[in-house]
């Protein structure tokens, strides 16, 4: 398969990936983790939704928890769209592409899309939200990590190649991948606002949500974060790290949420926004893709994750391999 060159006339303007929504059993028990742990802020908390941003971010959420009876799921992935009139030209071209699209009316942001795309993930476009005063200079009131604010997410889908031209299309540009080859990608990384990523897609089970993630200022929030969950109750929900990234050379750590929702905080993420800049391949077969030091992920991390809410989930036709911390210490390697 030929990489995909960027599209710089896409059919509508999205200009990065911006908030999710999910479901969970209890809205306490989630504020307390995500203000206390990750050092998001409560912009505003009703009976059964609880909206939370960086403490950079101006716009009123980045963070939408629904209190609900069922199992964890995910409700929608938001992305903005640069105009209202974005938002008629989306709803053209999912609609051309056969995908549910329809205008919603949706509390506390401005006009909104819902569309599914080919693959089943649930998509939340939106043209405007509230604003709200930015915390970043008030320092006294920073919890926990300091989550600055959301900057991607990952999605797990059996059908990666046609994601990857889906959104190519869609104006977002190839970053980093990991593959053999051109022909045997497993992993991509899309970008729209100008670092290495605002979607990435791994093959998998899927549609599923891997993890949403918040920047934070300075390596020392990772550490504090992994601090206070251990404070608070929450030490055995590190998942992951610390550690750093191949791709993305990011330092990060993650964690699940009381619901099991994974949200990783990182930093050190570097600019790409220069059309001369090649699709970076990562080798799969080189271990220092997963982890440049340290011990892998565990198998659960590989295989766990968010399924999206009234959206069956279909079998990856390829089963990954990779090295887990399980067979890492089984192998004595
Ligand atoms: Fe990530």
């Amino acid at each position: 398969m030929p990489l995909p060159s960027p599209v710089l006339d896409p059919p509508f303007t999205i200009t990065r990936a911006s908030h999710v929504v999910l479901d969970v059993a209890d809205l306490t028990a989630s504020r307390r983790f995500y203000e206390e742990v990750l050092g998001l802020v409560v912009t505003l908390a009703e009976a059964d939704t609880l909206y939370l941003r960086g403490v950079e971010e101006a716009c009123h959420h980045s963070l939408v928890l629904r209190r609900r009876g069922g199992p964890a799921r995910c409700a929608r992935i938001g992305l903005r769209v640069l105009t209202e009139g974005d938002l008629d030209k989306a709803q053209a071209f999912f609609a051309g592409r056969g995908c549910p699209a329809a205008r919603a009316e949706v509390a506390h942001q401005g006009p909104t899309l819902h569309a599914t795309d080919p693959f089943g993930i649930r998509l939340e476009l939106c043209a405007r939200m509230p604003t709200e005063p930015r915390q970043i200079t008030r320092f006294h009131r920073h919890r926990g990590g300091s989550a600055l604010r959301i900057d991607h997410v990952q999605l797990l889908t059996p059908h990666l190649e046609a994601a990857l031209g889906f959104y190519t299309e869609l104006g977002f540009w190839l970053t980093e991948y990991v593959g053999g080859s051109a022909e045997d990608i497993r992993a991509v990384f899309l970008q729209r606002k100008g670092n290495p990523h605002d979607l990435v897609f791994f093959n998998g089970d899927g549609p599923r949500l891997h993890h949403v993630a918040f920047m934070v200022p300075e390596t020392q929030h990772l550490l504090r974060a992994c601090d206070i969950a251990g404070e608070l109750g929450y030490g055995r929900n590190v998942e992951r790290g610390p550690g750093r990234h191949g791709p993305g050379h990011a330092l990060f750590v993650y964690f699940r949420d009381p619901d099991g929702h994974r949200v990783e905080l990182f930093n050190t993420h570097y600019q790409v926004m220069d059309l001369e800049n090649e699709p970076v391949r990562w080798d799969p077969h080189d271990p220092a893709v997963a982890f440049p030091w340290g011990f892998p992920a565990r198998k659960r991390w590989f295989e766990e994750a968010t399924p999206f809410e009234d959206t069956e989930v279909q079998p990856a036709a390829v089963r990954p391999n990779p090295m887990t911390l399980e067979r890492y210490l089984a192998e004595g390697s």
